[in-house]
């Protein structure tokens, strides 16, 4: 079912509008860009204990959730006893503080034991450029300068099974309501939009709510297959499949649907999941997670992975009791990543008592990302055409909100006014040489 029947007028559509400037766009600096390190064993060996700590801090983080890890103390004598014995793993993360030749010797002793095809990465002491070439020389493929940290080290070993220069990042952001019927797809899926508009990058909405998802309805599609097909044989998913999985709503947007049919049962397994995103996370940007407000291993599973979360919740007493547990709990199992993003959605429901943006705040120790009000005639008929709000009513506040949650998400900001051009710059070079004549 599409929704043309329902087609109402639009009334301010700006289609082929640019929302943001691309030229306009700049990255925020304190972006981390690690991504998820695979099936590998990883043996580290340390001295001192502080180092011994950041690694099974590391240890504990999403992205080293498949990777297999042990840390041991003693350094490189250590690593050097051990492998005379036994085999290498893919890779050996060697702490040590000797000075530059008894180091060098002792990683030669180690490279007559490595196995092919081990890598090996060593944190040192001393700031030596001459030191750092010898490690490259020596087919090293990392020196860290103690002391790291866990998300630097994570940052490193990343970058040594992903081409950060190359590799599509490929971001997982999860949306998840605090409540069942709080907005949580609608802020999904206008998001999702925004940032493909804005971007100009690819985007992918995977509705994980199998049996009453909104995704297909909201984008005005009708696939017949989607996102059920990848999950009941996640193994066979590739690039090739996933194409014809997904439906193509707009230039850089495409939709993984949910069957939403109910004669079928839906057990989804964590791993699947984790196979299905993993896949989609390969070939695309941004994948924007759709989860149906329920508590299961798999939808725990995802929340724990994703770069990003967005919890979207009523001002009432239930949404901020659940916030409040989802936020502390998603705090604890992931300390080296940034706090989940809070929405307050349907602020201001006339004739209802609401709990302020200010009491969130300070109950949850979180500023909310945004607080949409509650709109139902901007909502309701953007709802019915299938049409994102933007799209309908682009001057709304809502859209604008949108377009922000949509750079926060992505790490994006506007650049500010003086780097864009001002009517001076065609006189900078000019005032340049009049400094110089000074
Ligand atoms: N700010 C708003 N003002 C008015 N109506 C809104 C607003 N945000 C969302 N809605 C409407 O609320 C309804 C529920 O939204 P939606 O399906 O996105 O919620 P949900 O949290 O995903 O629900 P579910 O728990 O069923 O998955 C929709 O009809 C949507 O158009
Ligand atoms: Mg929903």
């Amino acid at each position: 079912m599409t929704k043309q029947a329902f087609s109402v007028a639009q009334e301010d559509a700006q289609v082929g509008r640019e929302l943001v400037p691309a030229g306009a766009l700049e990255e925020m600096p304190t972006h981390v860009k690690a991504r998820p390190i695979p099936r590998i064993s990883i043996q580290a060996f340390c001295e001192n204990a502080s180092t011994a700590g950041v690694l099974q801090a590391a240890t504990g983080d999403r992205r080293l959730a498949k990777s297999h890890v042990s840390v041991h103390m003693g350094g490189a004598s250590a690593a050097v006893a051990h492998y005379h014995e036994s085999p290498t793993p893919n890779l050996i993360v060697i702490e040590t503080t000797l000075p530059r030749t008894q180091m060098l010797s002792e990683l030669d002793r180690l490279a007559e034991c490595c196995d092919a095809g081990t890598k090996v990465v060593v944190i040192g002491h001393t700031n030596d450029v001459v030191l750092y070439r010898e490690l490259l020389k020596r087919g090293v493929s990392e020196y860290l300068i103690a002391p790291v940290t866990p998300l630097q080290l994570i940052e490193s070993l990343s970058n040594l099974y992903n081409n950060p220069d190359t590799d599509p990042v490929g971001n997982v952001i999860a949306f998840i309501g605090a409540k069942g019927g709080v907005g949580s797809s609608t802020v999904c899926h206008n998001t999702a939009w925004a940032m493909s508009e804005i971007l100009k990058s690819n985007v992918v909405v995977a509705d994980l709510d199998l049996a009453f998802g909104t995704t297909g309805l909201d984008f005005n599609q009708d696939p017949v297959q989607g996102i059920a097909e990848a999950l009941q044989s996640p193994e066979r998913l590739d690039e090739v499949l996933l194409d014809r999985l997904l439906t193509k709503c707009s230039e850089h947007l495409s939709i993984f649907a949910a069957p939403v049919v109910l004669d079928r049962d839906y057990e989804i397994s964590a791993d699947a999941c984790d196979l299905v995103l993993e896949v989609v996370r390969q070939n695309v940007p941004y994948v924007a997670v759709d989860l149906p407000h329920t508590w299961t291993p798999w939808v725990k599973r995802v929340l724990f992975q994703a770069d990003e979360i967005v919890i979207t919740a009523a001002p009432d007493l239930a949404n901020l009791r659940n916030a409040k547990n989802l936020i502390d709990l998603l705090k604890l199992n992931r300390a080296n990543d940034g706090p989940s993003h809070l929405l307050i959605n349907m602020a201001k429901t006339p004739k209802r008592p609401e709990i302020s943006a200010k009491e969130f705040a300070v109950a949850l120790d979180i500023t909310p990302t945004q607080v949409i009000d509650f709109d139902s005639e901007t909502f309701g008929l953007a709802s019915n055409n299938g049409q994102m709000i933007e799209e309908f009513a682009a001057k709304a506040k809502s859209a604008q909100q949108f377009r922000e949650l949509a750079l926060t998400l992505t790490h994006r900001r506007e650049q500010k006014e003086e780097k864009k051009s001002s009517p001076l710059t065609s006189f900078a070079p000019f005032l340049e040489k009049l400094k110089l004549k000074r």
